[in-house]
């Protein structure tokens, strides 16, 4: 889909969709605004008709299709609510182009256009951006795998009309929210793609194709190199496959071979368990359903990754994706092993369904030891615990650092992505020592989220670090707005948010 921003005089009878947004409304002393007057004209006085008679309110995602009475105008009209005046936001504006977007596809409507309120607020460049990411976000759908027939057509072209705004510092905005929303949704892609087809070795090539297409420097560890890193703990996990690891660096800005970066450097840094059957300890089948999302910390990483470069943020960014695949087999490392880290540190392993955390132990180590970055910012479906205490509302935060902790929650309420913070403090760190080796992989049952974050702890020391669980929204099986089944991209718009507005900590 193509997304622009123009003139609303630019408006005329080849739109097959136009979407008016309107706050709400309190028909008792409404009166028709100006502004609205020609669109009342194409619809023969239906606009007026239908708020008239108390049909339409603008409540929050409210909608009312009018037709269009000859073929001089847009072909379909239809309102759009976005709710109380005060309250309106990107993320309503967001939600609401997205509604437009699915209107649209199930009508078949090619061209669309967009009128927001006049509001100047409502045409700030957040806003806008928004929107765009909205239409991006609402035209998702993952069919690759659905033979052609039946397949509705995808818009083709939104337009968002502006009246008053500046139309270069509009289109500046629009652009951004497209880069971003079209990375969120590659980070859904890679998410959704069947473990058959998306294993540590496609997801690599995946990452470096895009690499290629955005000038971003790439680099990819494969066995051998993984060997040469001792990253044991990374390396147990793959041992159980048949597909082979990868280790995949994503650099953006990155200074010349051999030197450190002059500007900020952050790490992201992402589980890519491309499926995690358990290993050996081996998952119930119902729960091994929904596996393949197991690398959508990953796939966040390359999706953010790919915003950075084409956003030219002004930081060096890395992005680390352990890619492995977690499989039982006469190969498998079991329950009792003591592996041992690129660190050094040993891990004496309990269960080998946490596998998540050891491939973070290396890829932590590898990041900070090679980058010796300002920051590191793990994502990774880490543990069921965190889908326990937090639901599918929001994602876990877990810091040693409470000013990046902050910021991340900060950048996720802006992007509307929850985060929530869950303490992490000295005692939890006790519950992970082992009698035979340096650390215990997993502690008990008891605050399971905290216990994989303390053990994530040992292998950051003193950089600032946060680490984000988002085992309850990688996925989700039940559709909303802008969001089909299936992987949701969480964490690309937040983290750009986060990193655009870059400042030392
Ligand atoms: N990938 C899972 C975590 C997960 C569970 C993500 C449900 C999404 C939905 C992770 O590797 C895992 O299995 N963790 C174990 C850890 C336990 C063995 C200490 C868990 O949460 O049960
Ligand atoms: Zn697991
Ligand atoms: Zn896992």
């Amino acid at each position: 889909m193509q997304v622009s921003v123009e003139k609303r005089a630019s408006v005329n009878s080849e739109t097959d969709l136009f979407a008016v947004l309107t706050t709400s409304i309190n028909s008792e002393n409404w009166r028709l605004p100006p502004r609205w007057a020609e669109i009342d004209g194409w619809v023969d006085g239906n606009l007026k008709r239908v708020v008239d008679l108390g049909d339409f309110s603008g409540k929050a995602g409210q909608t009312v299709r009018l037709y269009s009475k000859d073929g001089t105008s847009p072909k379909r009209i239809i309102l759009v609510g976005i709710g109380n005046s005060k309250e309106v936001g990107p993320k309503e504006l967001r939600n609401a182009c997205s509604i437009v977007i699915e209107e649209a596809t199930k009508l078949e409507s090619r061209r669309v256009a967009v009128l927001p309120p006049l509001e100047r607020r409502l045409s700030s460049s957040a806003c806008l951006q928004a929107m765009s990411e909205g239409f991006v976000l609402g035209g998702y759908r993952y069919d690759q795998y659905q033979t052609a027939k039946g397949k509705p057509k995808s818009v083709a072209h939104a337009a968002i009309l502006i009246e008053t705004a500046n139309l270069r510092t509009a289109r500046r905005a629009s652009g951004a929210g497209i880069a971003i929303a079209e990375s969120q949704n590659l980070a859904r892609d890679l998410s959704n793609q069947p473990p058959w087809d998306l294993n540590p070795v496609t997801l690599a090539e995946a990452a470096k194709e895009m690499a290629k297409a955005t000038g971003l420097r790439c680099k990819i560890e494969d066995l051998q190199g993984l060997k040469k890193l001792k990253m044991g703990a990374m390396l147990a996990v793959a041992q159980g496959s048949s597909n082979p690891p990868r280790l995949i660096t994503l650099e953006h800005n990155a200074p010349k071979p051999g030197q450190k970066s002059r500007r900020p450097t952050v790490c992201l840094i992402g589980k890519g368990v491309t499926f995690d059957s358990g290993g050996l300890s081996l998952k119930p089948s119902g729960s091994m359903v929904t596996m393949k999302h197991d690398m959508s910390g990953g796939a966040t990483v390359i999706g953010a990754m790919r915003a950075c470069a084409l956003l030219r943020l002004p930081i060096h960014v890395v992005g680390i994706v352990g890619a492995v695949e977690n499989m039982p087999s006469g190969t498998a490392y079991r329950p009792d092993d003591v592996v041992t880290s690129a660190s050094g540190k040993t891990i004496e392993i309990g269960n080998t369904d946490a596998e998540g955390r050891l491939v973070l132990a290396d890829a932590l180590h590898y990041a900070r030891t090679t980058f010796e970055p300002d920051a590191l910012i793990d994502l990774a479906t880490l543990t069921g615990a965190c889908v326990i205490a937090l639901g599918k509302w929001c994602a876990g935060v877990l810091a040693n650092n409470e000013a990046l902790a902050s910021r991340i929650q900060v950048a996720g309420e802006t992007t509307s992505e929850r985060f929530w913070q869950l303490p992490l403090w000295e005692d939890h760190r006790k519950f992970i020592k082992s009698h035979i080796a340096d650390v215990k992989q997993v502690g008990g049952r008891e605050a399971g989220t905290i216990t994989a974050a303390a053990f994530l702890s040992h292998f950051v020391e003193d950089t600032p670090w946060a680490h984000l669980d988002i085992a309850g929204v990688a996925n989700t099986d039940q559709a909303s707005t802008g969001q089909p089944r299936g992987a949701t991209g969480i964490g690309v718009r937040a983290l750009i948010e986060l990193l655009q507005n870059w400042k030392k900590l």
